[in-house]
């Protein structure tokens, strides 16, 4: 029998248009999702595909109101057994967060599969066709539940929690850290390098009725302490810092942030460096100053996190820290 997949649109460039097959400027979000799946149900895949739109906009816009009502479809998707799996169609420049926030609030249940493209549709050497041909082949495929939320971008899967924008342009974009890539995998096939590992795992945190304001500081060489405190001032319960090599900041930083810790705002210090740990007690002296180490996470999914931790109640340190240990 053919796997009946529900496709959740939200926009992004795969669903956008450049009205010129080599020009450079395109507008995200364009394309009716019914639209791209007539394109995508003429290449003749094993599935069926079931479109519903939550939203048509590029993913620099997206946020609470889209993450909720993709969180209820997915969820509501979960217990109809007549679904096999979830595709959500997603800008490339937060799918690392939406894919971050549904993996640590969902069942790792049925395949969940965030796609993307760097091309718009109708770009010369497009890329949105094949992902989104990869992604039915992944989501249609019993393999791939019990792994959390999958992203899958120029035949290459990833996981959630390790998944990010790499650059700017180009269509192998993304990177995983610190795994690699889970599986490869083409309209025809599916290689995983490692077994399943949450199967039939509940989801680890409660979906909150909000999400608590939580910024990013990148800190720069020669900066004082007065963005911590605007940031404060406008009344953030949770700073996230992207910090110099192993989240570090100028003396007068780390004093301020170390400050809105004792204050009862969580603090957790991630890197602005693209790879690499941020542990605890290496250059910054977390113990005394009550600053958590993002460990793996770089500031964006360091940011999802923490806002997910305040939103079920957990704002002390120590329980934070553990959070980011086992991400
Ligand atoms: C977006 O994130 O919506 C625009 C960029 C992209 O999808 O590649």
């Amino acid at each position: 029998m053919r796997p009946r997949i529900l496709v959740l649109g939200t926009g992004g460039t795969i669903a956008g248009t450049a009205r010129s097959r080599t020009g450079k400027a395109y507008a995200a979000g364009e394309v009716a999702l019914e639209t791209m799946l007539d394109a995508v149900r003429a290449l003749g895949l094993e599935a069926e595909l079931i479109p519903r739109t939550i939203a048509a906009i590029g993913s620099q816009d997206i946020g609470w109101t889209e993450w909720d009502a993709l969180h209820a479809a997915i969820a509501e998707a979960e217990d109809d057994p007549s679904f096999a799996g979830i595709i959500v169609t997603h800008g490339t420049d937060t799918a690392e967060e939406t894919a971050f926030l549904l993996d640590l609030t969902l069942p790792a249940g049925k395949p969940v599969v965030l796609v993307g493209a760097m091309r718009p549709s109708d770009a010369v050497g497009s890329d949105g066709m094949r992902n989104f041909a990869n992604a039915v082949r992944l989501a249609g495929d019993p393999e791939s539940a019990g792994r959390g939320v999958l992203v899958v971008m120029a035949d290459t899967v990833f996981a959630a929690a390790d998944v990010r924008k790499a650059a700017t342009a180009n269509i192998d974009a993304f990177r995983g850290y610190p795994r690699g890539p889970l599986a490869r995998v083409t309209p025809a096939t599916l290689d995983w390098f490692a077994p399943a590992h949450r199967i039939g795992r509940p989801a680890r945190y409660a979906w909150p009725e909000a999400l608590p304001r939580v910024a990013i500081l990148t800190a720069g060489a020669g900066m004082d302490a007065k963005p911590v405190e605007a940031l404060l001032g406008i009344g953030c319960k949770g700073l996230v810092l992207a910090g110099m090599g192993q989240g570090n900041a100028p003396r007068v930083v780390i004093e301020a942030l170390a400050k809105a810790a004792a204050n009862g705002v969580p603090v957790v210090r991630s890197a602005r460096v693209d790879e690499g740990m941020v542990d605890r007690n290496v250059e910054v002296d977390d113990d005394a100053t009550g600053l958590v180490a993002a460990r793996a996470l770089g500031p964006a999914k360091a940011r999802i996190l923490l806002m997910v931790l305040i939103a079920n109640g957990v704002t002390d340190a120590a329980r934070i820290q553990e959070a980011f240990d086992g991400r």
